[in-house]
């Protein structure tokens, strides 16, 4: 039993996908969040960049004292992951491992679709995971890097055109190679799950960063006997970099529910 919060952060607000997840199946869990609202969007900037803004995001969160960690960021994730983990002396999760042993479980015709952020596909992450599954599963990627941008401007539902063309654009070529599946590999794209199921249709099962890696965050808690004790209502706080003012709105559709919390303001550059 703990009773220590656990932490979660992302570039923006996207890492609230994989909140959404881990309120419903871990209520009884204290949480904090970051959001580094500053300087979302990650996804276009380099690894030592991407290092750095990853060392602040989490040496903000180890300041409140938690005990285990979700990156609930996908371009964190397969860039940084492996020297967060090497530097802090608690338990780290990241997105990746868990999301591609479900994309490995469900693929019939083992030809796996990511998209994910540039760094994420640059990285490589992905695919190697999944080759360490399965080595003769074909990974077809398409960077998106339109994808975030447009989400954190609210411009993510069915019928607006602009996203639509877009999607359109980067999915038409993976549906052409024939993937039966789809890697949602950046926490801010379960927002266009429909508008993807749309176009995909019924034949390519998607698989979420955001659900996965929740999913995964929990067996950890449950490994390490990191566990609140149940019938307790956990709390939730949260941090961005940026202005907060528009926090609650924002986050609100991000969480699909009706959020009453205030965003604490963080001076990321002083961690
Ligand atoms: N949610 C982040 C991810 O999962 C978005 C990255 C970005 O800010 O570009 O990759």
């Amino acid at each position: 039993m703990d009773m220590r919060p656990i932490g979660v952060f992302d570039s923006g607000l996207g890492g609230l996908t994989a909140v959404q997840v881990l309120r419903r199946i871990l209520p009884e869990e204290s949480l904090v969040y970051f959001g580094d609202t500053a300087r979302v969007p990650y996804g276009g900037r380099s690894r030592e960049t991407l290092l750095k803004y990853a060392r602040q995001d989490l040496a903000f969160l180890r300041s409140q004292d938690l005990k285990a960690v979700l990156i609930a960021c996908g371009t964190v994730s397969t860039t940084s992951l492996g020297a967060l983990q090497a530097e802090n002396d608690l338990p780290i999760v990241g997105v990746v491992e868990p999301t591609c042993q479900r994309a490995a479980e469900v693929t019939r015709n083992r030809r796996v679709g990511l998209i994910a952020t540039l760094a994420s596909v640059r990285s490589g992450a992905y695919e190697a995971a999944l080759h360490r599954l399965d080595p003769a599963v074909e990974v077809l990627c398409k960077p998106c890097p339109l994808f975030v941008p447009l989400v954190e401007n609210g411009r993510f539902r069915r019928g607006d055109v602009v996203i639509e063309t877009v999607a359109r654009e980067y999915l038409t070529p993976l549906l052409a190679q024939g993937i039966d599946t789809l890697i949602l590999g950046c926490t801010h794209y379960p927002l266009l799950e429909e508008l993807i199921a749309d176009i995909c249709g019924p034949g390519v099962t998607l698989v979420s960063a955001s659900e996965e890696s929740a999913f995964a965050f929990k067996r950890l808690l449950n490994a390490q006997g990191l566990r609140a004790p149940e019938g307790r209502q956990g709390d939730a706080s949260f941090f961005v970099s940026d202005q907060a003012e528009d926090f609650k709105r924002i986050a609100s559709i991000f969480l699909q529910e009706d959020l009453q919390h205030v965003a604490g303001r963080v001076d990321i550059d002083g961690y």
